[in-house]
């Protein structure tokens, strides 16, 4: 099965850093992949393609997902920090078997915890606990 680690599944200030992976059957999404490792990736508009807020930079395996339609590429137009490697987390689907490695965007994250915020409030508690 597909493979899809995370560089910075924890954020900024989390006391582990540790890099996260799961396996993923072919053809989950990458925000779906990122529920089922409970990853802090944003989603605001429920994986519709209508936000940018699952934007997350493909580092390596890019070549396993889906190709980007159009109406990903005018949401990530919208986006923040749009890289080459950019994609939206909801859109791009594993298509083959192999290695993923992404890292969320921090507008992801923002997101993320300000859907979240009993998480956010966890968070915070425990960088002031270091
Ligand atoms: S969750 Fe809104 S575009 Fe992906």
């Amino acid at each position: 099965m597909p493979i899809v680690r995370y560089t910075n599944a924890a954020p900024p200030g989390a006391p582990s850093q540790e890099p996260v992976e799961i396996e993923v059957p072919v053809g989950t999404s990458l925000l779906d992949a990122s529920k089922s490792a409970h990853v802090s990736h944003g989603s605001a508009c429920g994986g519709v393609c209508a936000c940018s807020t699952c934007h997350v930079y493909v580092t390596r395996g890019a070549n396993l997902l889906s190709e980007s339609e159009d109406d990903e590429l005018d949401i990530l137009d919208k986006a923040f920090d749009v890289r080459s490697t950019s994609r939206l987390g909801c859109q791009a689907k594993i298509e083959r078997d192999g290695l993923v490695v992404i890292e969320i965007s921090r507008e992801s994250r923002d997101a993320y915890y300000n859907e979240h915020p009993d998480e956010r409030r966890a968070l915070e508690a425990a960088k002031r606990e270091k």
